[in-house]
């Protein structure tokens, strides 16, 4: 619409005659002649008033009785009020009904089940909180992104659709393509250390599937990955471009999402904490810290959420957890040449309870060692040759890592739950809206 502002740059037209297009949000009057609301254009909020004299009386009685989450156009100027939200407010001069909202919206003021607001996230988007959790996430999104980009990192994207599995064969949904069986993809790790091989430093960004039973605060069955992958770089390499990207993505929540964070009441003390160095901790060590807690296993058994949250407790920072024992990690994971009953992986643990953000580490560059761990795992080996031949053709040291994207955006605004950090999540019992 010619003129249109947005109301996130009203304040730069303060004085002005503007065209404001929205959604009504709330509404009070103050008899017939008065009415106040507050306009959501999805860039902010204003607060906008509509007096009798200064619009149309039939206008002025639109006003009066337009439902929540009508559509409005409204025209009017731009008056500075440090009292109202953004120090601004509007005095319309014009106001019309784009169009009416039929009936009461579902998502009222009253305090709503999380189940029912899961079963209208495509309304509940509108509110404050979901809002600030979108912005946060696509804030992330650009600080990850920008973080790589400007180390010479190059963006190459992996495939869905896929014939062999890379993170166990329990988590995969299969898809019937052409009268075959295929899966939808687990990890972009394979097909980046291809890529790796082919321009050195790069990245992938997009949905991973798992078909996980777990009705966890933790676990979606679609969620999104960034898994840089880089040639020649060992664990600790690794380990350092975990630390400054997510240092970076912290720094820029704190400094770029404020207004998010306060909408969500987020404690932000605690992610002021959160700038490396992280602390580095193998898994026997974490195993220690164990002892004696309600969180203690036997050397050999893999972290669950209590050994995670036990372990990270200790910590007002994110810390990463390296050489894990070699049975329960993945086959590609680089064997110590130390000490060959531990890999050389790495998971890096957020404070406050969120978990396992990022896996990774580095990855076995041997031909005979992987041919031995795809044929001990039950592998179909047809459909790893292509994988073997990266280390047939030049294998080299190769090292790269997964970071969970929900959980890293659930952490950073506090939500509680990856559902809330996904704009549309994805369960075991959800694919809806
Ligand atoms: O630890 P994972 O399974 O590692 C990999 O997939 C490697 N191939 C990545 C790599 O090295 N390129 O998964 C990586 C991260 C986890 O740390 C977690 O943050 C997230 O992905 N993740 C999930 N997030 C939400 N729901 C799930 N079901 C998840 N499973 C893993
Ligand atoms: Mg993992």
């Amino acid at each position: 619409m010619e003129d249109r502002i947005r109301i996130r740059q009203l304040a730069e037209h303060a004085g002005s005659d503007v065209v404001l297009c929205g959604w009504v949000r709330q509404r009070r009057s103050s008899g017939s002649k008065l009415h106040f609301m507050q306009i959501d254009d999805g860039t902010g909020r204003v607060q906008v008033v509509v007096k009798k004299g200064n619009v149309p009386d039939e206008q002025l009685e639109a006003a009066g009785k337009v439902p929540f989450e009508s559509t409005v156009i409204i025209r009017g100027s731009v008056k500075e009020d440090a009292r109202q939200l953004g120090g601004i407010e509007v005095a319309a001069t014009e106001f019309q009904v784009l169009s009416a909202a039929v009936g009461e919206f579902p998502i009222g003021k009253k305090e709503h089940g999380v189940g029912f607001l899961m079963d209208n996230r495509h309304l509940w988007l509108r509110s404050r909180r979901p809002q600030a959790a979108l912005r946060i996430r696509a804030e992330v999104i650009r600080a990850c992104r920008e973080h790589l980009d400007g180390r010479g990192f190059t963006n190459v994207d992996a495939p869905i659709f896929n014939s062999s599995a890379a993170e166990g064969t329990a988590t995969l949904f299969p898809v019937e393509y052409f009268g075959e069986t295929i899966y939808l993809s687990q990890t972009g790790q394979l097909h980046m250390e291809a890529a790796a091989q082919a321009l050195g430093d790069v990245y992938c960004f997009g949905p991973t599937f798992r078909a996980e039973k777990s009705k966890t605060r933790r676990h979606l069955t679609e969620f999104w990955m960034l898994e840089p992958e880089m040639a020649f770089a060992d664990l600790n390499e690794a380990m350092d471009v975990m630390e400054s990207m997510i240092g970076s993505v912290v720094e820029r929540t704190l400094t770029n999402c404020r207004p998010e964070l306060d909408a969500l009441e987020r404690d932000i003390a605690k992610l002021e904490a959160c700038m490396p160095p992280y602390p580095r901790i193998s898994y026997s060590d974490a195993l220690e810290r164990l002892k004696g807690t309600d969180a203690e296993i036997p050397w050999g058994e893999d972290f669950g959420a209590p050994q995670e949250d036990a372990v990270s407790a200790g910590f007002d920072k994110p810390i990463l957890v390296h050489r894990f024992p070699t049975a329960i990690k993945a086959f590609y994971m680089k064997p110590d040449p130390d000490q060959p009953e531990v890999v050389l992986g790495c998971d890096m643990i957020a404070p406050e309870g969120y978990g396992e953000i990022i896996g990774g580490g580095e990855r076995a560059s041997d031909l005979a060692y992987l041919e031995h761990k795809i044929a001990e795992e039950g592998l179909p080996k047809e459909a790893y040759e292509w994988y073997l031949d990266l280390r047939r053709y030049g294998a080299n040291p190769t090292a790269g890592f997964g970071m969970g994207l929900e959980r890293v955006v659930a952490w950073m605004g506090d939500l509680g739950h990856v559902r809330e950090a996904a704009p549309f999540a994805r369960t075991m019992s959800r694919t809806f809206p």
